[in-house]
C-alpha cells in the first residue's frame, strides 16, 4: 500500500500479526463461512466501508471477511489502547487495508484517525462506541454525503444513536448489531465475564480466590463478571441502580448493597455500567489500602480520575497496566489500564470464539443495510431476527450440536388457541 494511506506503528510486525489472526480465525468458523459465500457471491462490490473498532485479530477476520465481499475498508481503532499493533501492520501489508492505528494514540491522533478512515467518503460506517456517526454527524457536509446506513457493536453506542434518533437528527438508518441475541447474550455476558478477567490477572497475578470483588453494573456484561468471579472463588457483590437486575443479582445469589457500603469491603471493583462518574470522590475515601479499580465499560468516565487525582499526593507506575496512587491519607489505590477497558487495555478483548458470533453479525447486518438502506428510515434497527437464528444454528453445527425439530402437530399446538385444560 501507498505510504500515507495508512498510519501504524511498524509494519515489519506483520509477521507475527498474520500469525495471530491465523489463530483467531480457527476459532471463527460460522465468520469464515461467511467470508466463502462473501468471495463467491461479492454482494459488497463497490461500497465503502469505514470501520473504528478494537484493531484485534478477530476484528482482521471480519475486515478481511468484508474485503472479501467485495468493500473497501479503512479501519481506526475505537480505542487508544486497544490497538494491537502487529495485527494492524499485518492488515496493512497482507490485506491492503487502509488502518490508522497505533496503540497508545493520544487522544489527537485517535481524532485524527478517524477523519482518515472517513477520508473513504464510506458508504457504510461500523462503530464500536459511535465514534464515527459521532464525526459525521458534526461535519455531515464533509463527511456525511454518501453515507447510506451504519452498524453499531456496542451498547454504549447505541445509547448514543437512541439519543440522536429521539432528538431527530440522525442522519441514516443504523443496526444495533449489540442488540442481537447472538451477541449480548455471549459477547457482552462470556466474552466481557472472561476477558475482564483475564485483564484483571495479567495486570497484577492476584489470586481471586478469597477476594471481595465488587460489580458495579449487573447488566449483560456485569453478569458474565460476576458469575467468572464467583466461579474463582471471589466473594462478589454487585452495585447497582435498577431495582429488576439488582432483584436478579440477589437471586442469582450474589450480596447487593450502595457502592458507598462496598467500598471499604472491596479488594477489587470493576465498573461496567455504561454510566459516568460511578466511583467517586465519597468511595475512594473509604476503600481499603491496596484496592484495584478497573472499568470494563466502553468509555473511561465510569471511575472519576479527577477526584482520584485531587484526593492524591502522588502516584507511580507499579507493573506494566498498574498505576498506584498515594492518597493524602496515605492509602494506596491501584488503577488498572487508565481505567480504560481493562479487558483490552491489559489483555486482548475477548476471545476469538465469541467474536465469531459478533462479527458474522456485524458482516451480515452489513450485507443486509446495502440490500435495504433505501426502505429504511432514519432509526436505530434491531438485527433482523432471522439473520440471529442463522448465526445461532450456524454456530451450533460448528460446535457438532444439533437439537429438536417440533413436529406439524407441535407447531399447530403452538399456534392454536382452541386446546387448554
Ligand atoms: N469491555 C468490553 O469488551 C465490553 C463489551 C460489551 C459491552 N461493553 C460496555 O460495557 C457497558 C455495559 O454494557 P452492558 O451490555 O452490560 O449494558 P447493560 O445496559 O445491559 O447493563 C448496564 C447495567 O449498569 C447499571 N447501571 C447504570 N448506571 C449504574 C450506576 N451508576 N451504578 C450501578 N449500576 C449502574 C444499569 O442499571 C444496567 O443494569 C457499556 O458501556 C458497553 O458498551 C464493554
Amino acid at each position: 500500500m501507498a505510504k500515507g494511506s495508512f498510519d501504524i506503528r511498524d509494519i515489519a510486525l506483520a509477521a507475527q500479526g498474520e500469525r495471530k489472526i491465523a489463530w483467531a480465525a480457527l476459532q471463527m468458523p460460522v465468520l469464515l463461512q461467511v467470508r466463502e459465500r462473501f468471495a463467491r457471491r461479492r454482494p459488497l462490490t463497490g461500497m465503502r466501508v469505514a470501520c473504528c473498532l478494537h484493531v484485534t485479530a478477530e476484528t482482521a477476520n471480519l475486515v478481511v471477511t468484508l474485503k472479501a465481499g467485495g468493500a473497501r475498508v479503512a479501519l481506526c481503532a475505537s480505542n487508544p489502547l486497544s490497538t494491537q499493533d502487529d495485527v494492524a501492520a499485518s492488515l496493512v501489508k497482507h490485506a491492503g487495508i487502509a488502518v490508522y492505528a497505533i496503540r497508545g494514540e493520544p487522544r489527537p491522533t485517535y481524532y485524527a484517525h478517524l477523519k482518515s478512515a472517513l477520508a473513504l467518503r464510506p458508504h457504510l460506517t461500523m462503530d464500536d462506541g459511535a465514534d464515527l456517526v459521532s464525526a459525521v454527524h458534526k461535519d455531515p457536509a464533509r463527511y456525511g454525503t454518501e453515507v447510506m446506513g451504519g452498524t453499531e457493536e456496542t451498547t454504549t453506542g447505541v445509547i448514543r444513536l437512541r439519543s440522536l434518533e429521539a432528538q431527530g437528527k440522525l442522519r441514516y438508518p443504523i443496526i444495533a448489531v449489540n442488540d442481537a441475541k447472538t451477541k449480548q447474550l455471549f459477547d457482552n455476558r462470556y466474552g466481557t465475564g472472561q476477558s475482564t478477567i483475564d485483564g484483571i490477572l495479567r495486570a497484577t497475578n492476584r489470586l481471586l480466590a478469597g477476594s471481595t470483588f465488587v460489580v458495579c453494573g449487573y447488566g449483560w456484561c456485569g453478569k458474565g463478571l460476576a458469575q467468572r468471579a464467583r466461579g474463582m472463588g471471589a466473594q462478589v457483590i454487585v452495585t447497582e441502580i435498577d431495582p429488576i437486575r439488582a432483584l436478579e443479582a440477589v437471586m442469582d445469589g450474589f450480596r447487593v448493597m450502595p457502592l458507598e457500603s462496598a467500598a471499604p469491603l472491596g479488594d477489587i471493583f470493576v465498573t461496567v455500567t455504561g454510566c459516568s462518574g460511578v466511583i467517586a470522590q465519597r468511595h475512594f475515601r473509604r476503600m481499603k489500602d491496596g484496592a484495584i479499580i478497573a472499568n470494563a465499560g466502553h468509555f473511561d468516565v465510569e471511575i472519576d480520575l479527577q477526584a482520584l487525582r485531587r484526593l492524591s499526593r502522588g502516584r507511580q507506575g507499579i507493573r506494566p497496566g498498574i498505576e498506584q496512587y498515594t492518597l493524602k491519607t496515605g492509602r494506596r489505590i491501584h488503577l488498572l489500564g487508565e481505567g480504560r477497558l481493562v479487558n483490552l487495555a491489559c489483555a486482548e478483548g475477548h476471545p476469538a470464539n465469541v467474536m465469531d458470533l459478533s462479527f458474522c453479525n456485524q458482516a451480515l447486518a452489513c450485507d443486509y443495510m446495502r440490500r435495504s438502506a433505501a426502505r429504511l428510515e432514519r432509526k436505530v434497527y434491531a438485527v433482523p431476527e432471522e439473520i440471529d437464528r442463522q448465526i445461532a444454528a450456524l454456530k451450533l453445527k460448528a460446535l457438532g450440536v444439533s437439537t429438536d425439530r417440533l413436529t406439524p402437530a407441535q407447531q399447530r399446538y403452538l399456534s392454536s388457541w382452541e386446546l387448554g385444560t
